[in-house]
């Protein structure tokens, strides 16, 4: 049984996560999305929300599981007994945090390897901070987040 985890912030999810996780739900037999709950930022969506919108845009996936974590990710991947790490590259500029990312995670935890997906040419410029800003100077981001973000974006401006 392989089972890999797709971790990030996902505030919010966007069509470029959404490719990844279709794409790698088809090479492994269980995907966590692992929605990382950083108590040193403070998000547009809570973990909470997050966690919602990520089962609801994937409810359609047999294999996804939507489960929020603190802490090191090599320490979730222990404790979910996943063996895997999936990151989206979308550009040379993702390179280099990736690297480090991956070299460290390996080096604490040699049994989990981190596999990489170049996303899909459609949504390599794609990104959750772009899409908050131009939603929040009241800009169109349909094509960027699934419905049901924009909704709840929606819910927040106003
Ligand atoms: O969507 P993001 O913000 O690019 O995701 C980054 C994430 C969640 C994958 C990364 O910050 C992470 O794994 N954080 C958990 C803490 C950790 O393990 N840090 C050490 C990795 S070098």
């Amino acid at each position: 049984m392989l089972r890999a985890i797709y971790p990030g912030s996902f505030d919010p999810v966007t069509y470029g996560h959404l490719d990844v996780i279709k794409r790698s739900s088809k090479l492994v037999d269980e995907l966590i999305v692992g929605v990382l709950n950083n108590k040193a930022k403070t998000p547009l969506f809570s973990v909470e929300e997050r966690v919602k919108m990520l089962g609801e845009v994937t409810k359609d996936m047999p294999n996804v599981k939507i489960i929020p974590f603190e802490g090191l990710l090599v320490d979730f991947a222990r404790k979910t007994g996943a063996r895997m790490v999936i990151r989206g590259l979308r550009a040379i500029t993702d390179f280099e945090y990736e690297l480090q990312m991956s070299q460290t995670n390996h080096k604490m935890e040699p049994d989990v390897e981190t596999v990489f997906l170049t996303t899909s040419l459609e949504y390599s410029y794609l990104s959750s901070t772009t899409v908050k800003e131009v939603a929040a100077f009241g800009g169109d981001i349909s094509q960027f987040v699934p419905p049901v973000v924009l909704e709840n974006i929606e819910k927040k401006r106003k």
